[in-house]
């Protein structure tokens, strides 16, 4: 008898990147491959724990006799590629994507690796001109396709506009969103199965929304905040951590993150309460714990009051601020 063929049965596929011969599993990525063999590839709409939607090709590799660069996170490696991870296309590539968004969006509160590769590539943002006035609140939630604003030739077209503060919980400030569809991807399919949010218009005018651009708590989201949780840009915070960056309060070197189990349910949900001055101030799940995977419910995300609202004696230097997010309208 003739056992079908395998994963595990198959041969490894053999491939060469930057010179070097790699053995991979069959139905690895070229990503997977070039992290077995330590290479370093950019990425910023990929997570492990998301599918691949392919939307920002900063990782771009050469393939050779590929016409086009290809997305590393998601092409699958074949047997004999010859795979090119830092070639004088692959660089130029990624420095123009560096620099689109950079020149578009506020980079500032994004993962630190963002700023180590605009200085790996050389971007320079600002060779596009200064950014563009930001729009007023709504304004780019009503544009359709086709609808585009003037361009004047002087500034680069942003997508700054007012952060949307709705909710307690947390806020959106899509002046800083690449429009990785995380949160999107996270909301919906991979993970929370809500599909509170989606991309709305095209082009330039595309954007993250809620149905009908709804407030968040008029929609469907459930505030679990998984959207959060994969967000690598810092354009969906926790309300808490936004409140405290406008007091000017916030401290990630004075924080600390202790790992903990949620105390709600039976689950067993791992927490991790970033804290600061003996206040939470934030929470999160550990990526590669197998009952989260990263991800959250409103419970243990967002529930956590009951442990520091006991009338301490010694109040937080911070407690103001802390109180102030829990306020519907921002001050
Ligand atoms: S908090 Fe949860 S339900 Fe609401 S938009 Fe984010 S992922 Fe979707
Ligand atoms: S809000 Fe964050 S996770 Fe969502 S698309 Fe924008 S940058 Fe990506
Ligand atoms: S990380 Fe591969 S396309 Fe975004």
């Amino acid at each position: 008898m003739t056992l079908p063929e395998t994963s595990e049965t198959r041969e490894a596929v053999r491939l060469t990147i930057d010179g070097a011969p790699v053995e991979v599993r069959p139905g690895a990525t070229l990503l997977e491959a070039c992290r077995q063999m330590g290479t370093d590839v950019p990425t910023l709409c990929y997570l492990e724990t998301l599918t691949p939607v392919n939307v920002c090709r900063i990782c771009v590799v050469e393939v050779e006799r590929n016409r086009t660069l290809v997305p590393a996170c998601s092409r699958i490696a074949e047997e004999g590629m010859v795979v090119k991870t830092d070639s004088d296309r692959v660089r130029h590539s990624r420095k123009m994507i560096l620099e689109f968004l950079g020149s578009s969006v506020d980079l500032s509160a994004a993962e630190d690796e963002v700023g180590e590769w605009m200085r790996q590539y050389q971007a320079e943002p600002a060779r596009y001109g200064p950014q563009s006035e930001p729009t007023v609140a709504g304004e780019r939630d009503r544009r359709h396709p086709g609808h585009h604003g003037e361009v004047n030739g002087r500034t680069a077209e942003g997508v700054h506009q007012p952060t949307k503060v709705d909710n307690t919980l947390y806020v959106r400030d899509y002046s800083r969103c690449i429009l990785c569809y995380k949160c999107v991807e996270a909301c919906g399919i991979d993970a929370q199965g809500t599909y509170a949010i989606a991309v709305a218009g095209r082009g330039f005018d595309a954007r993250i929304s809620t149905e009908m651009d709804l407030p968040l708590g008029d929609g469907a989201c459930v505030f679990c905040g998984n959207c959060i949780g994969v967000c690598p840009t810092g354009a969906l915070m926790f309300r808490s951590e936004w409140e405290l960056r406008r007091a000017e309060l916030w401290d990630p070197d004075a924080q600390s993150v202790t790992r903990t189990v949620c105390s709600y349910c039976g689950v067993g949900c791992n927490l991790e309460l970033h804290t600061q001055d003996n206040r939470i101030v934030k929470v999160t799940s550990p990526q590669d714990h197998d009952v989260t995977s990263g991800h959250l419910c409103i419970k243990g995300r967002f529930g956590y009051d009951y442990v520091q609202n006991l009338g301490d004696v010694d109040r937080s230097s911070i407690d103001e601020v802390l109180a102030k997010a829990r306020r519907p309208a921002p001050e």
